[in-house]
């Protein structure tokens, strides 16, 4: 069992970048172990976004060899794996990030239905009372969004919404994508190294 590994998944909203820093920084600065799924939609995102193409399913090595880390890191499910540590409590995954993560697949962990590995993998973590924490981007949010994300939060879910902040004077995005991916470390116990810190 290991205890350490982190369950990640990408969904289709727009950020991917965020969840691309976020693997590079866990594996490059926290020796940390992936578990990582990618929605059909994430992959048309990242493609558009980030120029990164992904074979369908995706492999661990075009995202290794992307990020230039080690692949054995990176455990990469594909989203009907039922097999894949994710899908079980027993496998003993204690945190899972979605980021970022689309209001569709938030609702449907809202309303836990497990149609893939992702929703599936979120359930588990809901059951076992483990980390959860959802990086949802939407503007303008509707009462939907709201509503949903206001019951994950009553059921201990974290809420970290891509919104940066602009008080460390970014200079590019490069800076804001950190000011997000610096926030999800801090969360998961995790802190990046070299963080921008309020009073610091
Ligand atoms: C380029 C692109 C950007 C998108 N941006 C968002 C977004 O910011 N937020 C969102 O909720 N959906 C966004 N969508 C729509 C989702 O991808 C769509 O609802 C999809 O069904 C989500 O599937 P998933 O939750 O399985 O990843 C975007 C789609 C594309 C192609």
């Amino acid at each position: 069992m290991d205890n350490d590994a982190i369950a990640i998944a990408i969904t289709g909203a727009s950020g991917g970048c965020y969840a691309l820093r976020l693997i590079e920084r866990l594996v490059r600065e926290r020796q940390s172990t992936i578990h990582l799924m990618v929605s059909d939609a994430a992959r048309l995102v990242l493609r558009q976004e980030c120029d990164l193409v992904l074979d369908h399913p995706p492999t661990a090595a075009a995202i290794a060899r992307h990020l230039r880390i080690e692949e054995e890191r990176l455990q990469l499910h594909p989203l009907d794996d039922w097999f894949a540590p994710p899908a079980s409590g027993s496998a003993g995954i204690r945190r899972m990030v979605v980021v970022p993560c689309s209001m569709g697949t938030l609702a449907r962990i809202a309303g836990g239905i497990s149609h893939t590995l992702i929703e599936r993998a979120a359930d588990v973590i809901l059951k076992e009372r483990r980390q959860l924490l959802l990086v949802p981007r939407e503007t303008p949010l509707s009462a939907i969004h709201l509503e949903q994300m206001l019951k994950l939060s009553r059921m201990g879910v974290q809420l970290l919404p891509a919104m940066p902040g602009f008080y460390h004077r970014p200079e590019g995005i490069a800076d804001l994508v950190d000011f997000i991916v610096e926030r999800i470390m801090d969360n998961l116990d995790l802190p990046a190294a070299g963080a921008q810190r309020w009073g610091a």
